[in-house]
């Protein structure tokens, strides 16, 4: 069973779509595309009894993620299972978990330190940081994409910009690892001993720049007061915790699978190489082509319908967002990837609303950067061997892509 294999036949009743089986050779698209036409809110069983109701329309997705009064994150979390990854009281003290008003008055804090203009500083370093990681892999002149340039720039974004040493970059890789791997597991809480230890060094950062003086993202953090609240020290590190978990594999994959796309598709690749003033689009039409965040998860606070289908209090729902991404009521020919199209609200980012992605502003700016240096320095891209995925429902990943270049 691969996404490649023709759905017409499938009889949608059986489809589990917690099955990473389906997920094989990436999204199963001509299966969501049959839910969005036949079942866009679909009762979905699992084997081990129980089951959500699966969302695969853009405009339902987006309905959802803006009711927050009727569809929580904090109630039970936003995976299937209240504490996959962590404990669920221990996810509740991240920015994801929460509803508002206490969702509210935090984010207003943390945004202060995403403001465009903030973000917009750290071109230069970004950059420098990119023709580094390039440079290295183009005197080779071949090298695993993956781990070789996918891995290291937002790894290294994200120490820059939480004024961590550029030597600790491995451990960070180990912690993400770690979070990865609790995702992927069905042991409740699996990730916890490395959040744990991953909190304990974030802290002890936090309490070392605070001594050393200086402009920083933490010295932003603590003056931010929102209503007269500030963040202490262990808020600061839970956050700086989330991004770690939030701004890494989610920017990398989205590299890589972009880069794969543009490899797949060489004439757009020549465009893009022919008019570097095309790749802010392209970025937006990557990030809709790989929606590399599968899904989040709500919980139904009260009884409830959406797109005619009843919804009892307390049920789950997940919104697919890499299905939303590709609905044919919004996108014209969404199969195809189109580095031109002008149609530009995919939910690669979420779908809309209070918890639209902090970080979409750095993400932007590192992919932009990032396909900009590609574009110049590495022309002759090509792939060299068969690229492997993460076996995931939920990320949307590749582990290895062997290029020339
Ligand atoms: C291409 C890269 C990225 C993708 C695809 C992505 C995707 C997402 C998605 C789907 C959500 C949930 C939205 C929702 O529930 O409505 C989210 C939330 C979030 N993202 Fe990103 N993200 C990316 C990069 C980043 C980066 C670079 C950072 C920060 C360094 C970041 C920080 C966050 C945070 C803090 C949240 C929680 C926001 C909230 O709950 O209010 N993300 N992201």
């Amino acid at each position: 069973m691969t996404s490649t294999a023709a759905h017409a036949g499938v009889d949608l009743e059986g489809v589990d779509l917690m099955d990473p089986e389906w997920f094989t050779d990436g999204p199963p698209h001509e299966l969501f595309a049959r839910m969005r036409a036949e079942a866009p809110v679909r009762w979905n069983a699992l084997p081990g009894g129980g089951g959500f109701w699966s969302v695969t329309r853009h405009d339902d997705v987006s309905a959802i993620s803006r009711d927050t009064a009727t569809f929580s994150s904090h109630r039970a979390g936003v995976f299937l299972h209240p504490d996959q990854v962590l404990p669920l009281e221990l996810n509740r003290n991240v920015l994801l978990y929460k509803d508002p008003p206490e969702h509210t008055r935090y984010r207003k804090i943390l945004q202060t330190a995403f403001v465009p203009n903030t973000v917009a500083k750290l071109e230069d370093d970004i950059r420098a940081r990119v023709t580094r990681v390039l440079d290295a892999v183009i005197e080779r002149g071949e090298c695993d994409f993956v781990p070789d340039v996918a891995v290291p720039v937002p790894l290294g974004v994200l120490a820059d910009l939480m004024g961590l040493p550029d030597a600790d970059i491995p451990k960070l890789l180990a912690w993400t690892e770690g979070i990865e791997a609790g995702q992927l597991s069905p042991e409740p809480a699996a990730a916890t001993p490395t959040f744990v230890e991953m909190a304990g060094y974030l802290y002890e950062q936090i309490e070392r720049q605070v001594a050393a003086g200086g402009e920083s993202l933490v010295t932003q953090l603590r003056a931010a007061e929102v209503d007269g609240v500030r963040l202490d020290d262990a808020e600061i590190a839970t956050f700086f915790g989330l991004l770690v978990f939030a701004g890494n594999d989610t920017t990398r994959n989205t590299a890589s699978s972009g880069t794969l796309a543009l490899l797949d598709h060489p004439e757009q690749f020549a465009m893009l190489r022919a008019d570097e003033s095309l790749i802010p689009q392209a970025v937006e039409e990557i990030l809709r082509y790989t929606s590399v965040v599968n899904y989040f998860v709500r919980t139904a606070t009260t009884e409830t319908s959406v797109g005619g289908q009843a919804i009892a209090e307390g049920d789950k729902v997940v919104l697919w967002y890499t299905s939303a991404s590709r609905d044919e009521s919004i996108y014209d020919d969404p199969q195809r990837f189109d580095i031109t199209r002008a149609e530009q609200n995919h939910q690669a980012f979420g779908g809309g609303g209070r918890h639209f992605c902090l970080g979409a502003g750095l993400a932007r700016l590192e992919l932009r950067v990032l396909f900009e240096e590609l574009a110049r320095r590495m022309a002759d891209l090509a792939l060299a061997g068969d690229v492997a995925r993460l076996r995931s429902t939920w990320a949307n990943a590749l582990t290895s892509m062997p290029v020339t270049c």
